[in-house]
C-alpha cells in the first residue's frame, strides 16, 4: 500500500494521474493538495475533487494553500488545458466541498501524524511544498520520499525556449525546494520527472481507443486528426467519455504546436514513478533555479559532475519506458472505468 500526499494543479495530464492512481488497488490517497499553475488554486480544487468522485474516490480531503507563487504574479494556460483545465470534458459538480483547512498544515500534519510513511507527489508548480518547507525543515526526513514533475535539463523548454511550465510559473519556490533537499541522504532526494523523459510519454488516439476497449466501451472511441476540433466523446462508460474530451483537447494543443497529434503525458509518467508501477532509472544531480535573468527565468540547472562543489540534491530521471508505461495505464485506469461504468 502506498499513501500518498499530492499537490497538483489539475489539468488534464494531472486529471491522468490521478485517474491511474485511483485505479490503483493499492493507493491511498491521504490527501489532495491544489497549487495555483494550469489553472487558479479553486478551479484546480474543484477540479481534483470532481475527479476524484468521477474515479470512485470519494471523501477524499481536498485543500488549497497558495493562492499564486511566492514572488512573480500567477499566469495560468488555458491555451493548453482549456478554460476549466480539463479540455473539453465537463466534469460533474462535486458533491464534496473543498476542505477549510491549509494544505500547507494538512502537509505537515499528516507529515508528522506518520513519519517515514507518505510519498509525496508533486505535478504542480513548487508553491506550496516550499511554504511547507519554511514551515517544517524536517519534512524531507519525514516522508517516505518525493516524486517532483518538473524542470527541463538537455531538451528544450515547454514554456520558454529553456524553461518548463511548473518550474517557470513558481521558479523561486523550486528554488527554495532545491536547497531545502542539499546535503539529504541520496534515498530522501526527490526524483525529479522532467521533459527530458515526460515528454518520451506520447499519448496517442490509438491509446485512447485501447482504453475504451478494456473498459469495455460499447462503440470503439475514436479521436482522429480529421474530425472537427472540439468533437464531443459520446461513450457510454463516463470515465472514457470525460478522459477522452480531455485528450482530444490535448491533442489538438500538441498540434498546433507541431508536435504531433498527441499528448504529452508528463504527470501520469510521475505518477507511476511514485507509485512504483512504470519503470525509469535515475541520476544523482545538484539542481539549481533561475530566478534573475529575464532570459532565462524558471529554467533548470544540473550538474551531474559535482562541478559547484555541491553534494547532489536530486535524482533526475534519465531513463523510461514508455511501451510498458501506456500498457500498465491501459490495463489500470481501463479496469477501473469497467467497474464504474
Ligand atoms: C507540466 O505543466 C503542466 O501544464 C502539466 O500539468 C505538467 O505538470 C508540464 O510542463
Ligand atoms: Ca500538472
Amino acid at each position: 500500500m502506498t499513501a500518498f500526499l499530492l499537490d497538483v494543479d489539475t489539468g488534464i495530464d494531472d486529471a491522468l494521474a490521478l485517474a491511474y492512481l485511483a485505479a490503483l488497488p493499492d493507493t491511498e490517497f491521504v490527501s489532495v493538495t491544489a497549487t495555483p499553475g494550469n489553472v487558479d488554486a479553486d478551479q484546480v480544487a474543484q477540479n481534483t475533487l470532481a475527479l476524484l468522485e468521477l474515479c470512485g474516490r470519494r471523501g477524499v480531503e481536498v485543500a488549497i494553500g497558495a493562492r499564486a507563487p511566492l514572488s512573480v504574479p500567477l499566469v495560468t494556460t488555458p491555451e493548453t488545458h482549456g478554460p476549466q483545465g480539463i479540455g473539453y470534458a465537463v466534469l460533474p459538480e462535486p458533491d464534496g466541498q473543498v476542505s477549510a483547512r491549509n494544505a500547507v498544515d494538512l502537509w505537515i500534519d499528516h507529515a508528522r501524524a506518520r513519519p517515514g510513511e507518505l510519498t509525496a507527489l508533486i505535478t504542480a508548480p513548487l508553491t506550496n511544498f516550499a511554504l511547507a518547507l519554511r514551515k517544517e525543515p524536517e519534512l524531507p526526513e519525514l516522508l517516505a520520499g518525493v516524486v517532483i514533475m518538473g524542470g527541463s535539463f538537455y531538451h528544450q523548454g515547454n514554456t520558454t525556449p529553456t524553461a518548463e511550465w511548473n518550474t517557470h510559473v513558481d521558479p523561486h519556490a523550486a528554488k527554495e525546494v532545491y536547497a531545502a533537499y542539499r546535503g539529504r541522504a541520496a534515498a530522501k532526494l526527490p526524483v525529479v520527472c522532467s521533459l527530458d523523459t515526460t515528454e518520451r510519454m506520447e499519448l496517442r488516439p490509438e491509446h485512447v481507443r485501447l482504453l475504451a476497449e478494456a473498459a469495455g466501451a460499447s462503440v470503439p472511441e475514436l479521436v482522429l486528426p480529421d474530425q472537427p476540433e472540439g468533437r464531443r466523446s459520446t461513450s457510454d462508460n463516463r470515465v472514457i467519455r470525460h478522459l477522452s474530451d480531455a485528450l482530444r483537447f490535448y491533442f489538438e494543443f500538441h498540434r498546433l504546436y507541431d508536435q504531433g497529434y498527441l499528448a504529452h503525458v508528463h504527470d501520469f509518467f510521475a505518477a507511476g514513478v511514485a507509485a512504483g508501477t512504470l519503470e525509469y532509472s535515475a541520476r544523482p544531480a545538484t539542481i539549481d533555479i533561475e530566478t534573475d535573468s529575464p532570459l532565462l527565468t524558471g529554467t533548470t540547472v544540473a550538474d551531474y559532475r559535482g562541478l559547484w562543489g555541491s553534494a547532489p540534491n536530486a535524482r533526475i530521471v534519465s531513463a523510461n519506458n514508455p511501451e510498458q508505461a501506456f500498457r500498465e495505464l491501459t490495463a489500470a485506469v481501463g479496469s477501473l472505468a469497467a467497474r464504474l461504468g
